[in-house]
């Protein structure tokens, strides 16, 4: 796997683009501290710390319309791995029964492949954005597992061997009182639907690595132990399962302490682990004080996968403001992320690189 990886082939140079410039109209956002500092590149810093990437989640409206956004994410010396933010969804890849579509799926592959930058696939099975013909179907057990097993198989299938070498498989089981959520597939097919997803991701694509996603679990607590039991159980019983992703959807100032603990926890497992969709959002606005604090909550995130030899890479959920998910879902926060809206990198930026060196 790791050799594959190795023989990628970097076809961008690096990019150039303008930092440090200030938003007008920034409050007490300075230019001073507004700007990050350091020259060192992202992804070649992950990957001077033994990590395989430093990548960021995408959209396809956004690389359709932002040449500039689609020219930073290009630059491979930032940005090692892709994810594909909803384009590799339910709802998007089979929004009519049996009916599949990869147009967009296809387009950030193909993005990442001319990159010369490792694809993660997101997601095969989840409670959200699933298709109403799926979570309004009233199947029965039978009918639903055929449903979701042809699902996993046709979509994995399709992309066997397009560089889609870890997959989120199964995205977000838990409620955070550690029991199993209720979605259709397991209100449905009750516990075992993640057994029969993971063995059928498995046979789709034996080479792709397979994890389960969920927020939450990054620091000691009863949705963590539960991942813990999850993965044991299904270690115990011969189910298919590589890895686990911390979502890393963090406040401010409220990293988890036993973030690194908890990584080690799990890949003590032996699985890997990863941090699959970090960002760190603030109550808007911005100032240098909360910038600060967004520069040392990066660095803590990234010091703790680098401390971790089998934490794999991180990826930003979006590495820029512009095109964050957080704005929608949570009124009054935002600029979680390391670029501004002008994609100009900010001291959280510097966080990263620090994370890396550490
Ligand atoms: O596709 C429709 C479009 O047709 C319509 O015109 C438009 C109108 O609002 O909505 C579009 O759908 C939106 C979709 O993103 C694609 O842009 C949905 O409204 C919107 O809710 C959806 O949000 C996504 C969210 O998952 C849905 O749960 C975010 O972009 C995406 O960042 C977010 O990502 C999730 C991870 O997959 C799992 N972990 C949590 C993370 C954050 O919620």
């Amino acid at each position: 796997m790791r050799s594959l990886i190795s023989t990628f082939v970097s076809l961008l140079a690096s990019a150039t683009f303008t930092v440090g410039i200030p938003r007008s109209g920034s409050g007490t956002v300075t230019a001073k501290a507004r700007a990050a500092t350091s020259t060192a590149r992202s992804n070649t810093a992950a990957k001077a710390a033994g990590k395989l990437y430093f990548g960021s989640a995408t959209d396809n409206p956004f690389l359709n319309e932002d040449a500039t956004y689609k020219a930073i994410l290009s630059d491979n010396t930032l940005f090692g791995q892709l994810s594909p933010e909803n384009a590799m969804k339910w709802d998007a890849t089979e929004p009519e029964q049996g009916v599949f579509t990869f147009t967009n799926g296809d387009v950030i592959v193909a993005l990442a492949q001319a990159n010369g930058q490792i694809m993660r696939g997101h997601n095969t099975v989840w409670g959200s954005q699933l298709p109403s013909w799926v979570s309004d179907s009233g199947f029965d057990n039978a009918t639903l597992i055929s449903v979701m097993q042809n699902h996993v198989s046709t979509v994995i299938g399709h992309y066997k061997g397009q560089m889609l070498t870890y997959l989120t498989m199964y995205a977000e089981p838990f409620n955070d009182d550690g029991t199993l959520a209720s979605n259709v597939f397991f209100e449905t097919i009750g516990p075992t639907y993640i057994d029969l997803a993971l063995q059928a991701a498995r046979a789709a694509d034996p080479n792709a690595k397979l994890y389960i996603n969920d927020f939450n679990i990054e620091g000691e607590g009863a949705k963590a132990t539960a991942m813990e039991n999850l993965v044991t159980d299904l270690k115990s019983r011969g189910i298919p399962i590589d890895g686990i992703g911390l979502e890393s959807h963090f406040i401010l100032g409220e990293i988890p302490t036993t973030l690194q603990a908890q990584m080690e926890a799990f890949t003590a497992l032996g699985v890997e682990v990863a941090v699959t969709e970090l960002d760190i959002r603030m109550t808007l606005p911005e100032t240098d004080a909360l910038l600060a604090q967004q520069q040392t909550d990066y660095q803590t995130v990234v010091s703790a996968c680098t401390a971790v030899a089998d934490c794999v890479g991180v990826t930003v959920w979006e590495y820029t403001d512009k095109y964050s998910w957080v704005p929608s879902t949570f009124a009054g926060q935002g600029d979680a992320d390391p670029w501004d809206e002008n994609l100009e990198m900010k001291p959280a930026y510097d966080g990263i690189i620090a994370g890396f060196s550490s």
